[in-house]
């Protein structure tokens, strides 16, 4: 099957000639544990499948997306990454904790910048907010340990404004801040934070917990963001019942999602494709094709296993070559090999239909590439990511290695220029992974992209 949907996928290269494509819902999932560089894809998929909204479901300010127009390089870590395109509304959904400090720094960046923001942004009243004691109580936890390992968190609150999420009681919603009641609302969670963050007094300070202090700052912001707050809800059930394409922009990857992924060395949120929904109210029957992103090789940022990781000169030719330094930390990134076990869970987890293979040009600068085929646990062969992090951390991963071909392939714009290794390694990772690849980026612009199969190919093919 894998071969078929590859063989049939080299057969078109013309999807620059493609006009219209109808496709009202479709997400885009990073497969990995984040940074497959998403950004550039939805920024390409916003203009390529005339997408008329552009929506962020889940997640915060701990991701960062980096998206490349022209000479110009913006870093977005809340707004979605439709808002540099023309003509098309992005929203911020419920399932996002917001940070709007950092929101309003991304916003006054981009207008600098020309981007018309106050135009094309809405912030749903429903999104969680992170506040000073978020941010505290991160830096606290983080320096606890799970089995001996820290989970690393990017420390921006998101763990434990997702914890308040779900324990209630302390939660404040955009909504809230809008209201009238947001003084007493403040003062009432203040003073549950310093009974409940007693035990965290070293890594807290005063400030955090100063109630008029925070009340006056967060005033600020809501008198700032109040026009763009709204029931987003309401407004994308509408759209989708008008037939408006709409895109879904998952933030960090598959294998940092709470439920599914590598627990606890996860985020708080539901990274993978399952997210979509409960982050954004619109039922996953309107979600019609799923962009799975991966890169041809793997990163992770922050603790916990990670079988094919690299942790020597290799990984760190692959941190140069893909200069893999975080957005939104500037930590380094672990590298390693692409990890096809891990990536086949995740697509098949996100109901992926499509492949986009990000960062080619950077594999193809080594001697040899590796693709790790199984694992091997106690001494058995297996195929599938063993849910207790002890297990993961002791599998062994089996390779096949391919002889690289050491090309620039930065220049590549249809599959005929790639060398027949890339080409061999491609349909390997097709093939294992069992989802046809439709584009291959290889390089940061939006020139610097292969489409390998037209969208909506595959379907016929699948089904004949
Ligand atoms: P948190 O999301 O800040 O709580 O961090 C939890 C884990 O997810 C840590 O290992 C982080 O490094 C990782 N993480 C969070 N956001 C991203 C991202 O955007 N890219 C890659 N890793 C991330």
């Amino acid at each position: 099957m894998g071969c078929l949907l590859w063989r049939m996928a080299w057969r078109v290269d013309a999807w620059m000639h493609v006009e219209t494509i109808t496709v009202p819902g479709t997400s885009v999932i990073g497969l990995q544990w984040g940074d497959e560089a998403k950004g550039k894809l939805v920024d390409l998929l916003s203009e390529r499948l005339h997408v008329d909204i552009v929506v962020r479901y889940q997640g915060g300010a701990n991701a960062g997306h980096t998206v490349v127009v022209g000479d110009a390089m913006y870093k977005l870590h809340q707004i979605p990454s439709g808002i540099l395109s023309d003509g098309v509304m992005n929203v911020i959904a419920p399932g996002v904790v917001l940070n709007p400090a950092v929101l309003l720094e991304e916003f006054d960046g981009l207008v600098a910048r020309g981007i018309p923001v106050a135009e094309r942004l809405m912030i749903s009243e429903r999104a969680h907010v992170v506040f000073p004691w978020h941010m505290a109580e991160d830096r606290a936890v983080n320096m606890e340990k799970v089995g001996g390992e820290g989970i690393g968190t990017t420390l921006r609150g998101i763990g434990p404004c997702y914890r308040d999420k779900y324990g209630r009681l302390s939660a404040i919603r955009l909504g809230d801040m809008v209201g009238s009641d947001f003084r007493e609302r403040i003062e009432e969670v203040v003073a549950i934070k310093r009974r409940t963050l007693a035990g965290y007094s070293a890594a807290i300070h005063d400030e955090e917990l100063d109630a008029a202090a925070i009340h006056d700052e967060y005033r600020r912001y809501a008198d700032r963001l109040l026009p763009l707050v709204g029931d987003t809800t309401t407004y994308l059930l509408d759209a989708v019942e008008a037939d408006r394409r709409i895109l879904y922009e998952g933030a960090q990857g598959a294998m940092l999602d709470i439920d599914h992924g590598t627990f606890p060395f996860v985020t708080s949120s539901n990274s993978s494709g399952v997210g979509v929904s409960s982050g954004t109210g619109v039922p996953c029957r309107w979600i019609n094709r799923v962009y799975g992103v991966i890169k041809s090789y793997t990163t992770r940022v922050g603790g916990g296993p990670f079988p094919t990781e690299q942790d020597n000169e290799v990984g760190q030719r692959i941190r140069e070559l893909g200069n893999e330094y975080g957005t939104t930390t500037g930590r380094p990134r672990r590298c390693g090999w692409f990890d096809a076990v891990a990536v086949r869970y995740a697509a098949r987890l996100s109901g992926v239909d499509v492949l986009s293979l990000m960062m080619l040009d950077v594999v193809s600068q080594l001697p040899e590439v590796k693709i790790c085929v199984a694992y091997e646990l106690d001494g058995k062969r297996i195929q599938y990511v063993p849910s207790r992090a002890a297990e993961l951390r002791r599998v062994k991963p089996v390779y096949e290695t391919f002889t690289g071909w050491q090309q620039d392939v930065t220049r590549a714009t249809k599959l005929d220029d790639l060398p027949a290794p890339a080409h061999k390694f491609l349909e390997r990772i097709s093939q294992l992974v069992g989802v046809p690849i439709e584009v291959i980026s290889v390089g940061p612009a939006r020139a610097q992209t292969i489409l390998a199969l037209q969208p909506g190919q595959h379907d016929d093919e699948r089904t004949s």
